[in-house]
């Protein structure tokens, strides 16, 4: 099994998936902390003007479904990321309606084009995260050109994000590939080791929402990594009202007296209220 992707060597084989909300900088650091070997931002636009943080050098997720802008963004930020990624597996309305993500499966001429432009701008690893569907062991193929490895969240869009994983169809294309496979899809602390039996890595997404301890205990190791380290990150990194509370809000996940702490950072107004409410 691989613990590289491409020329990134990586410490192990736990990764935190891209989330486009949970994915703050604050966030990804606490994870890393926690012991993943590499953390992806949330899916990002080429074409945003947004100010990005990446002071911890993610993997830097894109998506669109055209060429423009993907040459000057890299770019600009190619010093700043481990890696480069292009979401093919984004199951919104939004991507249905713009055609993006888990909906530009049957465009392999775009895919291809968006793939060479991103290999020529870059000398980092490149990735590509992948849904199932009847094209998918196809993309992956005309991909393996062009990327170091491929993520596979083995749900079709219109799965979204329940029902069972297709395993089999994980295994499938893992067999299939020359390059390392990056599996997604309830990865949990009973399943990880076992997956890691089959796929080089496995990505941890919802189960590291407000838990990003889970990397350590993945790992046999005993770390502190609550909301109070989240807190001090978020304050450092400048991050916004609204994503402290709704981190806060996550954090209280499986808690005990979780609801009532709940409806008391619902009345939060600023940080202090939050810091005052919650004792993680
Ligand atoms: C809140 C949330 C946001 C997500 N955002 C992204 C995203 O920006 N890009 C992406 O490729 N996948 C995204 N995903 C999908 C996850 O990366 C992952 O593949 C999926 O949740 C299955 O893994 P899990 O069962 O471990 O959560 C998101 C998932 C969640 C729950």
């Amino acid at each position: 099994m691989e613990d590289k992707i491409g020329n990134l060597k990586l410490k192990n084989r736990f990764i935190l998936a891209p989330m486009l909300e949970p994915n703050d900088i604050a966030f990804r650091i606490l994870c890393k902390k926690s012991g993943a070997a590499l953390t992806y931002t949330g899916m990002t636009s080429p074409l945003s003007k947004q100010k990005l943080q990446l002071q911890d050098k993610p993997a830097m997720q894109l998506f669109g479904n055209s060429e423009k802008g993907i040459k000057e963004f890299m770019k600009k930020y190619d010093k700043k990321v481990s890696l480069w990624d292009f979401n093919l597996g984004c199951p919104s309305k939004l991507s249905k309606r713009l055609c993006h993500g888990a909906f530009m499966h049957d465009d392999l001429e775009t895919i291809e084009k968006i793939l060479k432009i991103m290999r020529e701008s870059t000398k980092k690893p490149i990735t590509i995260k992948l849904r199932k569907s009847k094209n998918a062991i196809k993309i992956a193929k005309l991909a393996e050109k062009y990327v170091d490895a491929i993520g596979i969240h083995p749900r079709t869009f219109k799965q979204g994000y329940s029902g069972e994983p297709d395993l089999a169809f994980a295994k499938k294309l893992k067999k299939s590939s020359k390059v390392p496979i990056i599996y997604s899809g309830n990865v949990d602390e009973k399943n990880a080791k076992e997956l890691l039996k089959t796929f080089d890595f496995v990505m941890v997404g919802r189960e590291a929402i407000g838990d990003p301890r889970i990397f350590a205990r993945l790992l046999g190791k005993d770390l502190r990594a609550g909301f109070k380290d989240y807190l001090k990150l978020a304050i450092k990194h400048k991050l916004f009202f609204r994503q402290i509370k709704y981190q806060a809000m996550n954090f209280t996940k499986g808690i005990e007296g979780a609801k009532k702490l709940r409806l008391k950072l619902i009345g939060a107004k600023n940080v202090r209220d939050i810091s005052g409410a919650i004792n993680l």
